[in-house]
Parts: structure tokens; sequence; C-alpha cells
């Protein structure tokens, strides 16, 4: 069902002390502000190492989930460094993000891959946050449409209805993710609506307006009124300010 939602990717930030301190931070600054859970859900994703510890702060009665920041495609095994969904499960968490730009870049994630991933993840009761997100070259060769649409095709529309029912998709331009570029409001609504539609021609009209779909990218205190206002974007996918506890909170009060 579409929801409100505003997730924080701490990405590879904060040692395990300094990771506890800004979850507790966070839950004494949503505790003095009444946050209402639900309204919108709250999800931490944290570095792996500080699931569990960050689980032990976590306001539930404030609507906070935790999820991963990546899991790996296989239940369990001989693959030295992983993390199973599974284990991402055991310690509480109830989402994951898969296709992080920084992911398909750096760890050279295809589509392919994702797909194998969104299947572990879902069969170990994630929510996957899966994200999308153009290039700058790509936006100025005005081939932004055609390559979400292809990253969704790919990606994504190979989930039977009831999988993807627990999907949850980020719209990342990569253009703007760490850069203090933000995508206007109208530029993220454009996309969000196109991915809607997309949503609707792959499965139905229903599947379209109960998926819920959040803009990332340079997002922060001062912008997201402005970006939550649109009537296709459902909340943010937070980095930076994630990390500055005052911050988060006044997007997550950005409704
Ligand atoms: P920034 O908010 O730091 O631009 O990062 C966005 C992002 O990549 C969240 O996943």
């Amino acid at each position: 069902m579409r929801q409100k939602l505003v997730a924080g990717n701490w990405k590879m930030n904060l040692s395990y002390p300094e990771g506890l301190a800004l979850a507790h931070e966070i839950a004494i600054l949503a505790g003095a502000a009444q946050l209402t859970p639900d309204q919108p859900r709250v999800v931490l994703c944290p570095p792996f190492i500080h699931l569990f510890g960050v689980a032990q702060h976590l306001p539930k009665a404030a609507g906070f989930y935790l999820g991963g920041q990546n899991c790996h495609q296989k239940d369990s095994g001989a693959y030295t460094g992983e993390v199973s969904a599974t284990m991402l499960r055991s310690v509480g968490c109830e989402y994951v993000i898969l296709g992080h730009s920084e992911r398909r870049q750096y760890c050279h994630e295809t589509d392919d891959l994702l797909a194998q991933k969104l299947k572990a993840a879902l069969a170990a009761g994630l929510k996957p946050i899966f994200c999308v997100g153009e290039t700058l070259e790509t936006r100025e060769a005005d081939e932004t449409f055609e390559f979400i649409g292809r990253q969704l095709s790919d990606g994504l529309f190979h989930l039977s209805n009831e999988e993807f029912d627990q999907v949850v998709i980020a719209y990342e331009p990569i253009w703007a993710i760490g850069t203090g570029r933000t995508a206007t409001s109208a530029q993220a609504q454009e996309v969000h609506a196109f991915i809607r539609e997309r949503i609707a021609r792959a499965y139905d009209a229903e599947a379209a307006q109960d998926t819920t779909i959040l803009y990332g990218g340079s997002a922060n205190a001062q912008n997201a009124r402005e970006l939550f206002s649109q009537p296709d974007v459902d909340g943010g996918l937070i980095g930076g300010a994630a990390l500055k506890p005052a911050d988060f909170i006044t997007i997550i009060q950005s409704f």
C-alpha cells in the first residue's frame, strides 16, 4: 500500500559508537517532536555492523524501521564478506536498499544480478527499496525516460504482482546525489509520474497507485517540503542530511 516514507541511507559513514550516538539522538528528537507512527514511516539504513545496535535505539513507537543498504543474492554459503537477506531479517530489518547507483557503479551490479537480489530479499520477507536514476550525460542527451524505463523493465518488472506489491521505488538522479544539486520538484514529479505510468502498463492501475515512490539526491531540510508536495513524490531516500539529526527530523516533518 502506498505510504509516506522517509529513509535515511547512512552509506559508509560513522564508526559504531558514532552510529549509536546518531540513532540515540534521532530517537530523542523524534520523541520531542512527538512523531506519529507511519506519518510518515521512517527507515534507518546504517552500515551492516551498526544494524543490531541501532535497532536497540529505534523509536518504534514513532514508526521507525530498520533497513540494510544491500544484501547478497544467495541465502547462505561460501561467499566471504557477504551478508544475506535472511541475516538482515534476523537483526530486525524490514527493508533493504537494492540497486543504489553507487553499487551499480562501484560494484558493477547489473540488472540481472539485481533481479536475483530482489528475489532473495523478497523470499526473506524484506521490502526492497529499489533505486533507479540517470546520469547527467543521459539527462542532457534527453534519454532519461528511455533509461529509467529500461531500468524498470529489466530490473524490476520480472516480479509477480504479489512480489511487486512489497517494493518501494526510489528515483535518484545520479547528478543530484551528494552534489548539492537537487532535481527541481517539477523534474522529480515528471519522472515519478512516468514511473507510475510504467507500473500501470507492466501491472495495472491499482499497482501504480499503490506503489510508494521516493525521491533521492541532495534532499535536505530546506527543499524537502517542496519535493514532498508533488503528487507522485511519496517521500525521500536521504543521504547526507540523514546524518544530521535535526535536519533529518525536519525532513520527516516536511509532509
Ligand atoms: P544525498 O542525499 O547525500 O545526495 O544522497 C542521496 C542518496 O544517494 C541516498 O541513497
